[in-house]
């Protein structure tokens, strides 16, 4: 079976991804600098003799050369990235570091060692346009650029593109809407779940942040993480070469998502709203079509259901 290199496989996404390749018997090496990933999110797949795991920074040169040099990999999975939206704005030098830099010194050795399909992490909602409407956003609208961040993807999406022509490899670019499920951690200003999910089980209010014209938040598309899964195995067997929408073009409130983990979670915890985060979309929801006419992928998990799933996660810890 073929070797995949996943980078940044020690966080949330990736390690969903990573057990999923390691249940089709995929060797599976993963590199993270476990900056936000954890090693317990391996902790099942850590014996697997399928499964190796290097403790290194993508944008550290000779050691991912040496990596790369001795495992061969023919698939790589880039996953690994500064995330967050306002630590863009905060730093965005870091993030031009390790989302820019970092995938050049992985597309590098991708080249030289003559990898043959590359799946790059893209975000849909950072590059969405603005919507009006009942419209979605689609691949093929220019993106609206708010953030660092959306720079630093947009510019690796054109990165892994180039580079296909000039390397001869396969790619496909996965435009994540907002990923939700077991193992995402509420770690700064990320995730609206996991920080939502973490103040009602403290038995604590939440807050909302929005503008003025959304009274109920700003909107987003959230997926839930194993149809992520269900997408990248789909885009490895059979690459697109094109970017891909990953999300489910259901537009959802930030009230109507704190309104479901009340239900889920059975509590009547209060929410105060207070005004807007800078860089903040306010509507966001994703077209999915092409991925699902390019390789029949379509989401299996609504929003409730995906809720139940991560409450009965956390009560198995
Ligand atoms: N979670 C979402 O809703 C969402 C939405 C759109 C796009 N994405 C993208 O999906 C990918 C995974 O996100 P996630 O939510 O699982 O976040 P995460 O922070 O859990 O995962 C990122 C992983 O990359 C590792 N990493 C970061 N910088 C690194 C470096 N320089 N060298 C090596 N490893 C490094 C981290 O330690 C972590 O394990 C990212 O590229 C992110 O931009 C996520």
């Amino acid at each position: 079976m073929a070797k995949v290199l996943i980078t940044g496989g020690a966080g949330f996404i990736g390690s969903h991804i990573t057990e999923a390749y390691l249940k089709k018997q995929y060797e599976v090496v993963v590199v993270d600098d476990l900056s936000s990933g954890r090693l317990e999110n391996l902790s099942d797949v850590m014996s697997n003799k399928l499964f190796r795991f290097y403790k290194t920074d993508i944008r550290n040169a000779d050691e991912m050369e040496k990596i790369f040099a001795d495992e061969k990999p023919d698939i790589v999975s880039h996953h690994a990235a500064q995330k967050s939206v306002p630590h863009s704005i905060d730093a965005p030098i870091e993030d031009a570091d390790k989302n820019v830099m970092g995938l050049l010194n992985v597309l590098a050795l991708v080249g030289k060692y003559k990898v043959k399909n590359v799946l790059y992490v893209s975000s849909g909602g950072a590059l969405s346009k603005p919507i009006i409407g009942d419209e979605k956003s689609r691949e093929s609208d220019y993106p609206q650029i708010e953030s660092p961040y959306a720079v630093t993807k947009f510019a690796g999406e054109n990165y892994v593109k180039i580079y296909s022509s000039l390397y001869g490899y396969k790619y496909s670019i996965l435009r994540y809407a907002n990923i939700y499920g077991p193992r995402q951690i509420a770690d700064g200003e990320c995730g609206v779940i996991p920080i939502f999910v973490g103040n009602v089980v403290a038995n604590k209010p939440s807050i909302l942040m929005t503008y003025a014209d959304m009274p109920r938040g700003c909107t987003r598309d959230y997926v839930f993480v194993g149809d992520v899964v269900e997408a990248n195995m789909l885009l490895t067997e059979k690459p697109v070469n094109c970017p891909v929408n990953v999300g489910t073009g259901i537009e959802v409130s930030m009230m109507d998502i704190y309104e479901a983990i009340l239900t889920v979670f059975e509590s009547t915890q209060p929410i105060k709203v207070t005004g807007p985060r800078l860089g903040d979309i306010k509507r966001s929801v994703l077209d999915a079509s092409r991925l699902k006419n390019l390789v029949g992928w379509s989401p299996s998990v609504d929003l409730v259901n995906g809720l139940r799933i991560l409450k009965d996660s956390m009560a198995k810890k």
